[in-house]
């Protein structure tokens, strides 16, 4: 891919933050972004790297009516040597396809989508935070760009990269959160659209997690759409039980997203001969495991929010405590694991790292 690069001038580049413990969740964009175009006739075109600005859309873009868009959420963290590690991108080019092909869009080659964001993040390098527990997150989408409001794929699309120095997702840090079981809304049913990362998932999820905040919870614990009986996933995480000496986690089913962060989680608690189980999963057993003590930990994997530990589910109007509220050993093994191949301080041995390598004379 022949990637044009619009020089910036010193004048346009933003200020850097001053503080990294203070970044929040993308809360600020860096300088640049990475676009490009697909039409039928000439398939992915035009790709360039340029000022970060507003796309100019006609009102009756496709998808700001029948939402035709996909997204992609990975990190790139900087380690003590400075070197810049990407965590297991092709998993999320994969992905991306994958939610393409349900979304009737088009595909990008792998290789194209990790030029992209290499490509891109080696020339915002200076916008990585140095700190352990910072990082720069990075966004991957494509829309629907046709102009025409008849319901029909479009054929058309924009696919776009931007870049967040970001902090911890949750307020909370890397301590214990609560979540809000509902079951009275559905986030994704099986035969939807649950196991791509589309936006309308999360459109879908929005009245819920106003609920959540409104009982003091943090985000939702979905259940199946059809029974609302089996535990899903988080908004924006999958979900991890500890059963005294095993670690549950639903099965993938169709509606849940199938995280990166999930899938690394097995594989190492396997490698730390913690029996896994990967089967449906009723609340009603959850509930009643954290009632008799056999729950002793639950925690979240995601991209954005790390290995996240959960302190109480609050289910029918009850909050049912786990842990004490306190950070388990295995949240915290899981935690220490993941973190340390990310930032470079444990060995990679299942090659998940990728490096970006830096170029000196890139920058402005
Ligand atoms: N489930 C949902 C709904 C998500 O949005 C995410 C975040 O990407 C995840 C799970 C975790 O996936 P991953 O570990 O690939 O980030
Ligand atoms: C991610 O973890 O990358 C996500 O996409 C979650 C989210 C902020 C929607």
């Amino acid at each position: 891919m022949k990637i044009e690069i619009h020089p910036l001038k010193k004048h346009e580049l933003k200020p850097l933050y001053t503080n990294p413990n203070e970044l929040g969740f993308c809360k600020l964009f860096t300088d640049r972004m990475f676009v490009m175009h697909y039409s039928e006739v000439d398939g992915w075109h035009n790709p360039a790297i340029k000022k970060l600005a507003p796309f100019q859309l006609e009102p009756s873009t496709i998808v700001l009516h029948y939402a035709q868009e996909i997204f992609e959420g990975l990190k790139a963290f900087r380690t003590k040597k400075g070197e810049i590690n990407l965590f297991r991108p092709e998993m999320n080019a994969k992905r991306f396809n994958r939610s393409a092909a349900r979304m009737c869009m088009p595909a990008i080659p792998e290789f194209d989508f990790l030029e992209s964001i290499e490509t891109l993040v080696r020339l915002e390098e200076r916008w990585i935070p140095s700190t352990t527990g910072a990082s720069l997150y990075i966004r991957p989408f494509m829309f629907a760009a046709d102009t025409t409001l008849g319901v029909r794929a479009s054929s058309t699309y924009t696919y776009c990269v931007i870049l967040s120095p970001v902090g911890p997702y949750y307020a909370e840090g890397f301590n214990p959160i609560s979540l809000y079981v509902s079951d009275e809304y559905t986030r994704a049913a099986r035969g939807g659209t649950g196991e791509a990362k589309t936006g309308g998932n999360y459109a879908a999820s929005l009245l819920a997690g106003r609920v959540a905040r409104e009982k003091g919870c943090a985000q939702v614990l979905w259940l199946d759409g059809a029974e609302h009986r089996f535990v899903e996933e988080v908004g924006a995480m999958n979900i991890f039980f500890v059963f005294e000496d095993r670690l549950v986690t639903p099965a993938l089913n169709g509606s849940i997203l199938p995280g990166i962060t999930r899938d690394s989680v097995l594989m190492l608690a396997r490698e730390q001969g913690l029996k896994v189980e990967e089967r449906p999963l009723p609340i009603d057993e959850v509930i009643g495991g954290i009632t008799t003590g056999s729950v002793t930990e639950i925690f979240g994997a995601g991209t954005a929010a790390s290995i996240s530990p959960v302190g109480s589910l609050r289910y029918r109007d009850q909050d049912y405590v786990v842990g004490n509220r306190k950070v388990g050993p295995i949240s915290k093994k899981m935690y220490d694991l993941l973190r340390g191949i990310q930032y470079g301080e444990i060995e990679d041995r299942h090659n998940w790292i990728r490096k970006v390598a830096l170029d000196q004379h890139a920058a402005a």
